[in-house]
């Protein structure tokens, strides 16, 4: 089984041509109103691609929360730990130019997220099982989990997104750690994009934060992975790029089910960066990730 504990969000996404200036208004080239959330995204990959995925999340008790269940019940993930609050569900805004995103996030129900929550989702949770998080989700209780998924002998997944400072007591509990090039450089000072000595040296900061496996996605130069001296690139598909958002978390989501499977550290990197790849194709975060006949399509197509 694949916990995954994190965000649930409603996308507000509205495509512009350029970003606006201080205190310009400007008209959106197309506004849409979508289903996503970090920890939503990566549940939904996992599911879609064929995988049994139990969702660790809060919403909000309004129409938008109701959905947003109903979309993760729906792309195959069991839901029963997804639970109704007070505070309204998750929101952010969203503008994509030119295929690229950026993202503004007003956390709502994802900050009642609770130890508590851990406790009665893990119920169940047995060695060998995997955990997905990210940062949307109060630090707390991410630092909580991981710990008491270790105490389990399960193997954590951490995508620290949004960057912030990581103490040694989460990193400690993290099996992969997962940023993409703008939260590394944020969580070691190096841009892993501009070339192999800063790759290898934004590797190294992370395994002294305390990290023993690296995964970086870098958007269109495809990822990296890292484990031991070990640092491999993973070549991006070509593809026609409409809309990024939710790539990385196709990526994390289809590479921690590979791994579950069996699959080595690159087999399952190279597998993700397919379904990921799918995902820039289309518009939208959840909507975006591909199903496993999708993946495999590509895979007999370009074989
Ligand atoms: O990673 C993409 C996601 O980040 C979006 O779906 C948005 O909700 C934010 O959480």
């Amino acid at each position: 089984m694949i916990y995954v504990l994190g965000s649930i969000n409603t996308d507000f996404v509205a495509t512009v041509s350029r970003m606006p200036a201080a205190g310009e208004t400007m008209t959106a080239q197309s506004f849409s109103v979508g289903r996503g959330g970090k920890g939503a995204n990566q549940a939904a990959a996992v599911a879609r691609l064929g995988g049994e995925v139990m969702m660790i999340g809060k919403v909000g008790g309004e129409s938008f929360g109701v959905e947003a269940k109903a979309a993760l019940r729906a792309a195959g993930a069991d839901v029963r730990y997804v639970t109704a609050c007070e505070a309204p569900t998750g929101l952010a805004m969203i503008t994509v130019e030119k295929g690229d995103n950026r993202i503004i996030l007003s956390p709502g129900a994802n900050a009642m997220l609770s130890p508590a929550d851990v406790d009665e989702a893990f119920s169940g949770a047995k060695r060998g099982d995997y955990l997905i998080m990210q940062l949307e989700v109060p630090l707390e209780t991410v630092t909580y989990a991981a710990k008491r998924a270790k105490e389990k002998g399960m193997t954590v997944v951490l995508n620290p997104a949004p960057a912030v400072p990581l103490t040694e007591e989460l990193v400690s509990s993290t099996d992969i750690i997962a940023p993409n090039e703008s939260e590394t450089e944020i969580l070691t000072g190096v841009n892993p994009a501009r070339g192999d000595v800063e790759l290898a040296l934004a590797v190294k900061k992370l395994y002294a934060l305390g990290a023993k496996r690296v995964l970086i996605t870098l958007g269109g130069k495809g990822a990296a992975i890292a484990e031991g001296q070990n640092i491999a690139y993973i070549p991006p598909r070509k593809v026609k790029v409409v809309d990024t958002t939710g790539a990385g978390d196709t990526f994390i989501g289809a590479m921690t089910l590979r791994l579950s499977l069996g699959d080595d550290f690159r087999s399952a990197a190279e597998f993700a960066a397919i379904a990921a790849s799918i995902t820039i194709t289309r518009k939208g975060a959840t909507a975006s990730i591909p199903t496993l006949g999708e993946v495999k399509a590509v895979m007999e197509r370009e074989e």
